[in-house]
């Protein structure tokens, strides 16, 4: 029988450490404010921008909500997160993704001070993260360590394959197992005998983006697997980058699709704006 890693409950569990620790420091009067900046209303972004505003109110996190509109230039969103920057009663600074394509994404990424970057996108805190030195890490693959750890999950020494190479998910998913002490393998679409590689997998963490990319063929006996993706199906019903009902049955742990990895990207940014709270 397998173990379905239950995303919703973790991230609860993480919410309300946070929420009892935020309560002391505000107590000693220490606080923290999150700015959330988003541009035109994709739909998408509305939900997960209104998700995060909703954490902070429940941590104990104050939000500032910038919504700009769809027009809204390059130059104009450069000036208010340079603002923000310089505004010391802000802590953090979160751009939601993505920006309309008149936009530089990367330009205005690189804009974020480090220090205020809880998103972990910045070149500053990628770098420490590869180097080992503390700063911001990237939300949803901090996310799968807490979901791995937290349910008994033993990294150390296991073969982690990491199915997508993206900059948000995939490198830093394969950073941060590496510092668990994993033995890590990054495939992606160029890769040749895919099969043959995530086949080894004693942990295979899928963010490759195509629905129901992984099938049974692709996963050894008593593996775990985790699935980054989500995206619709024709029936307008939620589905991961794994065929959940064929693979389930042949792994030891898995994710399923809503409520394993999602819940825990806002429970991460959370932990992120709390860490970066005065001491
Ligand atoms: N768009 C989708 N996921 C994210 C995220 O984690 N952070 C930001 N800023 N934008 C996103």
């Amino acid at each position: 029988m397998y173990q379905i890693i239950d995303g919703k409950r973790i991230s609860q569990e993480i919410k309300d450490e946070l929420r009892e620790k935020v309560a002391v420091l505000k107590e000693q009067g220490k606080t923290f404010t999150l700015a959330v900046i988003q541009v035109g209303n994709d739909p998408a972004s509305s939900v997960y921008v209104g998700n995060k505003k909703k954490a902070c109110a429940y941590i104990g996190i104050e939000s500032l909500s910038y919504e700009l509109p769809q027009e809204t230039t390059e130059d104009e969103l450069l000036k208010l997160v340079r603002e923000l920057n310089n505004n010391s009663a802000v802590g953090g600074i979160l751009v939601q993704l993505p920006l309309p394509e008149h936009i530089d994404e990367e330009k205005v990424l690189l804009t974020i001070s480090p220090a205020k970057d809880v998103d972990g996108f910045h070149p500053e805190n990628v770098g420490n993260l590869s180097i080992g030195r503390p700063g911001f890490v990237s939300c949803t693959p901090a996310g799968v360590i807490q979901l791995l750890k937290r349910s008994g999950i033993e990294i150390e020494g296991k073969e982690c394959v990491v199915l997508g190479r993206s900059n948000i998910v995939g490198k830093p998913m394969a950073m941060l197992l590496l510092r668990e002490n994993g033995t890590v393998t990054v495939c992606h679409s160029r890769t040749k005998n895919l099969k043959e590689i995530t086949r080894r997998a004693d942990i295979l963490v899928v963010a490759i983006g195509k629905p129901k990319f992984v099938d049974a063929s692709y996963v050894k006996e008593g593996a775990v697997v985790i699935d980054v993706g989500i995206h619709r199906n024709e029936n307008n019903k939620l589905c991961g980058d794994v065929d959940f009902d064929s693979v389930a049955p042949h792994t030891s742990a898995i994710t399923p699709v809503p409520g394993g990895v999602g819940p825990m990207t806002i429970a991460m940014l959370m932990s992120n704006c709390m860490n970066g709270m005065p001491k």
